[in-house]
C-alpha cells in the first residue's frame, strides 16, 4: 500500500517522522514518499512487461517536478493535458516522444508546442480538434501522429464528475462514430491517425470496465482493418485504483492478469500499448499534514477545525471522497490497525474535520470516529499524494502549501510554501 506506518505511536514517512517534518516545514504540509512512488510505478511496469507498454504518467494527478523527474528516471512517459504540462514534462527531462497528450480543448499555441517538441502521440477528441491540428501540422510542415479517443460506452462505476467513457460524455467519439471519423481523416498528409484511445473514468475498482472497452476497441481495429485502416497503438488511458481504506484497491497484478490476456497475441503482432497510470502511483505515496487550530462544539456536532481546508484538499468536498484521517501521534493505544472507515477503539469520538475557509462545504472528514483532538495536534490526511496538491487553490488567499519528497531518512523540501507576497505578485495596481 504505501511507506506511511505508525511506530511506536508516531506516524513515520519512512524514516523520518511525520512531527519532524512539520516542525522543520509546518503545516499544511504534502508529504511524498519516494519509495512508495518508486514500488507503484515498478510493479505496474512488472505486472504488464508481457504487454512491453509505454507507461505514461498522467502529470495531473500530482505535478510537481521533483515527482516528474523520479518517474522520468524510471523510464516514464508522460500523459498530459495542457501546455502547462507539456511545459513540466520537458523541464522533468521527459523525452517528447514519449508523450502523450489528451484534452477536449488543445489551443493554438499548446498544439504548436506540442509540434515543436515532436510530442509521440496526440489523443483527438473530435472532428473539430483534428482539422486544427492538421491545419496547424500542415503550416509548420511537421509529421505528428495520433489516436482517436473513442467512448466504448462502458460504466466505470465511479464518481459520475469522474465518468469519462459513457456515451454522451465531453471525452471522445462515441464508438460508431470512429469509423466515419478515420474515413475522414485517416489518410491525412501531415497527421497519422493510427492509434485509439481509451480512458473510462477513474477510479475504477473492477477489472470488468477495463475487459468490456478492450474487447470493444479490438472489435473496433478489426472493422477498421477491412477497410484498410491500420491501427499500430492503443492507448488503455488510466483509472487504476488506490488504497483509501486498507486494501480496497485490486493490486496492479490483479488488473494486469484480467487485462495482459486479451492484448498479448496482439502485441506479439505489433501493437504498441501505452497506459496512463495516475492515481494508482501517486494517491499513496503522499499524505497531507494538518494542526488542529481550534476545536468547538456546535449543537450536537464536535469540529476540529484544522488549517488545512477544501483550498488544500478539494476531494472530500467536491466528490464527497474518503481519505483516512488520523492523528499523526496517538500513542500506541490509539494506532490504528488498519485504514478504515469503520475503526473500533477505546474512547473515539464522533468528530467532523473541517477547514479555515468561509464555506460550510470546507470539510475534510465529516461524522468520523477519531481520537480525541486537541488545539495544536498533528493530524494526517491519508492517500492524499494524487489529486492533492494538484487541487489546490489560493481561496480566501491561503498561500498554497509546501511540498516535502521523503526518501529513506532523508527530506527534502521540493515546493516551498508560498508567502503573501506570492498571492499578489501577477496583480497591478488599478490606476
Ligand atoms: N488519462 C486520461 C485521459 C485522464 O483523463 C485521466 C484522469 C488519467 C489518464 C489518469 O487517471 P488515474 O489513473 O489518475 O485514475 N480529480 C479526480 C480524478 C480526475 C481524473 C481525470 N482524468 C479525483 O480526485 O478523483
Amino acid at each position: 500500500m504505501d511507506e506511511f506506518r505508525y511506530h511506536d505511536g508516531a506516524l513515520m514517512c519512512e524514516q523520518v517522522s511525520a512531527h519532524e517534518v512539520a516542525r522543520a516545514v509546518g503545516t499544511p504540509c504534502y508529504v511524498y514518499s519516494a519509495a512508495t512512488l518508486r514500488q507503484h510505478y515498478t510493479r505496474l511496469a512488472e505486472a504488464f512487461r508481457p504487454l512491453n507498454p509505454l507507461i505514461c504518467y498522467s502529470v495531473k494527478c500530482c505535478s510537481n517536478l521533483s515527482i516528474l523527474r523520479l518517474l522520468t528516471s524510471l523510464g516514464a512517459g508522460m500523459d498530459v493535458v495542457s501546455g502547462g504540462e507539456l511545459y513540466r514534462a520537458f523541464k522533468a527531462g521527459c523525452d517528447p516522444r514519449k508523450c502523450v497528450y489528451a484534452g477536449v480543448g488543445k489551443s493554438e499555441p499548446e498544439i504548436r508546442l506540442a509540434l515543436e517538441q515532436g510530442i509521440g502521440l496526440f489523443n483527438i477528441e473530435s472532428e473539430m480538434e483534428f482539422e486544427n491540428i492538421a491545419r496547424i501540422a500542415r503550416e509548420m510542415q511537421v509529421h505528428t501522429r495520433a489516436a482517436l479517443r473513442v467512448n466504448p460506452d462502458v460504466d466505470p462505476k465511479t464518481h459520475r464528475y469522474t465518468t469519462t467513457g459513457k456515451r454522451e460524455s465531453k471525452f471522445g467519439v462515441d464508438l460508431e462514430r470512429a469509423e466515419a471519423f478515420f474515413n475522414a481523416y485517416g489518410r491525412d498528409a501531415f497527421v497519422s491517425l493510427t492509434g485509439l484511445h481509451l480512458h473510462i473514468g477513474s477510479p475504477v475498482y473492477s477489472t470488468g470496465p477495463y475487459i468490456e472497452s478492450v474487447q470493444k476497441a479490438l472489435r473496433l481495429i478489426d472493422d477498421l482493418a477491412l477497410r484498410g485502416f491500420h491501427i499500430d497503438t492503443l492507448d488503455l488511458g488510466g483509472g487504476f485504483g488506490a488504497d483509501y481504506e486498507s486494501d480496497q484497491s485490486p493490486l496492479a497484478a490483479q488488473y494486469a492478469e484480467a487485462i495482459v490476456p486479451i492484448l498479448q497475441d496482439r502485441v506479439s503482432r505489433g501493437l504498441q500499448i501505452i497506459l496512463e497510470p495516475g492515481r494508482t502511483i501517486a494517491a499513496n505515496a503522499g499524505i497531507l499534514l494538518t494542526r488542529v487550530e481550534y476545536v468547538k462544539q456546535s449543537g450536537d456536532r464536535h469540529f476540529v477545525i484544522c488549517d488545512a481546508g477544501m483550498n488544500t484538499l478539494l476531494r472530500p468536498s467536491h466528490y464527497g471522497s474518503f481519505h483516512f484521517v488520523w492523528p499523526a501521534n496517538p500513542g500506541v493505544a490509539l494506532t490504528p490497525p488498519r485504514r478504515s472507515r469503520e475503526l473500533v477503539l477505546p474512547g473515539l469520538a464522533r468528530t467532523e474535520v473541517v477547514g479555515p475557509l468561509c464555506e460550510t462545504g470546507d470539510f475534510l472528514a465529516e461524522d468520523r470516529m477519531l481520537p480525541p483532538l486537541h488545539r495544536g495536534d498533528l493530524v494526517a490526511i491519508f492517500t492524499a499524494g494524487a489529486y492533492g496538491m494538484a487541487m489546490a487553490s489560493r481561496y480566501n488567499s491561503h498561500p498554497l502549501p509546501t511540498e516535502v519528497l521523503v526518501d529513506g531518512h532523508s527530506m527534502q523540501v521540493i515546493r516551498t510554501r508560498e508567502r503573501y507576497e506570492d498571492l499578489v505578485v501577477h496583480e497591478s495596481a488599478a490606476q
